[in-house]
């Protein structure tokens, strides 16, 4: 049998297919309907209603400005050259979440704020990040950076468990949870934004992918090169605490629909599956069709 470059059997190769064939373009999403129904659209509490939902778009943009910049020290120290190609894959797909949330902002949330007669405001205004949300984020950039000094398994699984766990796989799957519930028809308190579901629907299934690849890294490590499972543990549970923080500070105790409570809940359930399909040997890593799926919540 002859020798390939490849190794095409490889799941981070698959990864990498997976995404190369849901490739999507955050420019190709017709916002107009979003930008009628949000001018239309009088939120319960006015102004401050409006002022939450706008904050969400401008974590969301930060957040996946942020992980854009981060991921470049794995790539630098991944080996095989599978896993490399996932993660250009993912270094890419960042990108275009980022330009999506950017996008939203100049097309929808300013014309909207100019139409209502509200302050027009900038998606980079620090009046949105709590200190958590800060906290959070700059604690993933120092485990990302980490790796270009001092590359051992343990710090790939910290670095995995603030990037891929704790910021993908629970804070940001719980919002996307949120917006998804609040913004497809399904609550009658929320206007219908049928732009913004289908970008956070393909951004959602992106992310699944990229969860999956975290995942299937610590367990690796944690299986092959021996790192202690009180790592992982103990780096999310430290950072579960800006998580839950950031959930506090930026959602209203009563608001209609998916509220602070169900979101909380969320969140620990997420938490729960995650480190249960790391540690048990028995609990596989979701396959790659089932992380894209966006059923099951
Ligand atoms: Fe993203
Ligand atoms: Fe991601």
């Amino acid at each position: 049998m002859s020798e390939y470059s490849l190794d095409n059997s490889a799941k981070t190769y698959r990864y990498y297919r997976n995404a190369v064939e849901r490739h999507w373009d955050p420019h190709e999403i017709e916002l107009d309907e979003d930008r009628e129904a949000l001018a239309a659209f009088e939120f319960e509490d006015g102004e401050e209603g409006f002022g939450y939902f706008r904050q969400t778009l401008a974590l969301f943009g930060a957040g996946e400005e942020a992980v854009t910049e981060d991921l470049a020290p794995l790539a630098v120290a991944l080996e095989g050259i599978e896993d490399q190609m996932f993660v250009t894959t993912q270094m890419y797909e960042e990108a275009k979440h980022a330009d999506f949330f950017d996008r939203y902002w100049r097309e929808v949330v300013n014309p909207v704020e100019e139409t209502k007669g509200y302050e027009v405001t900038s998606p980079t205004d620090d009046r949105f990040f709590p200190e958590n949300y800060d906290s959070l984020f700059e604690s993933n950039e120092r485990a990302m950076r980490r790796l270009l000094d001092d590359d051992t398994p343990e710090n790939r699984v910290k670095a995995h468990a603030n990037y891929h766990l704790v910021i993908e796989g629970i804070l940001a799957q719980t919002a996307y949870y949120a917006i998804h519930k609040n913004f497809s028809e399904e609550i009658d308190d929320y206007p219908h934004l049928p732009g913004l579901v289908e970008g956070f629907s393909n951004i959602r299934s992106d992310e699944g992918r990229h969860v999956g690849f975290g995942m299937h890294k610590i367990k690796q490590h944690i299986t092959e090169d021996g790192v202690g499972i009180s790592v992982l543990n103990d780096t999310v549970n430290d950072l579960m605490v800006y998580t839950n923080g950031i959930l506090v500070d930026t959602t209203e105790g009563d608001a209609p629909g998916v509220g602070r409570d169900r979101l909380m809940e969320f969140a620990s359930e997420k938490h729960r599956e995650r480190l249960e399909q790391i540690t048990n040997a028995d609990a596989d890593i979701p396959d790659v069709d089932e992380l894209v799926r966006l059923s099951g919540d």
